[in-house]
């Protein structure tokens, strides 16, 4: 898994990981910060870490290169992105493709980007929430798997509705989507994600979570 920053996602794969939700078990937390208060989540339950900083690299191919080499001896059948807030390049993708999946705190395809929260109330939508996608080279634009949503509340700030989508919503799809892909449920396609062997004509949504989730 590779994280910069808080680690709730993390955190909550790890649990699901632990309850045996998720048949599998993460083989290492990379972080590209050294703060990063997420790494206390994977020492605490005795997943090796590793900390590559960009700073150390004089552009990001070579930065790239590092992750993958951190990554490769590990061997891990999947990678999971959890905010972990650096843009990978082709090579990273191409690698890992059909096995790298990220959240973002959005109803994709809408607000790729930062500052989601941000810009869904200044908008003044009614409905956001979160979407888990297979990483492609597009930032934010790969193939959604699943994806919740919320109404937005009159009151809400930016800092209760990042909260609510955390809680609601992130901290429910992304287990299952890792649940999923452990299992061998969920795969990509020639023609997008596949489910238990057919092709997602749209995200699945919070109704279709497993029991747990
Ligand atoms: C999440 O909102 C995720 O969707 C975004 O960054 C945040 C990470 O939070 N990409 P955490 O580190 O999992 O607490």
């Amino acid at each position: 898994m590779l994280i910069s920053g808080a680690g709730r996602n993390l955190k909550a794969i790890i649990r699901a990981c632990e309850d045996g939700r998720i048949a599998g078990r993460i083989v290492g937390v990379l972080s590209d910060r050294a703060d990063a208060p997420g790494l206390q989540f994977a020492r605490r339950a005795g997943i090796e870490s590793r900390v590559v900083l960009a700073s150390g690299f004089s552009d990001r191919s070579q930065f790239d290169a590092a992750l993958l080499e951190t990554l490769d001896a590990w061997a891990p059948d999947m990678v999971v992105l959890a905010g972990f807030m650096r843009i990978l390049g082709a090579d990273f993708v191409q690698r890992y493709r059909g096995r790298l999946l990220n959240i973002h705190p959005s109803l994709l395809p809408h607000y790729p980007g930062l500052r989601t929260h941000q810009r869904v109330l200044e908008n003044g939508d009614a409905e956001h929430g979160a979407t888990v996608h297979f990483v492609t080279e597009e930032l934010d634009g790969g193939p959604a798997i699943i994806q919740g949503r919320l109404m937005v509340d009159p009151q809400d700030t930016e800092q209760t509705l990042a909260e609510r989508v955390m809680q609601q919503i992130e901290l429910r799809i992304y287990p299952q989507a890792v649940a999923w892909m452990a299992n061998g449920a969920l795969r990509l396609g020639e023609n997008g994600p596949e489910l238990n062997g057919r092709t997602l004509k749209s995200p699945r949504g919070l109704a279709d979570l497993q029991e747990g989730f």
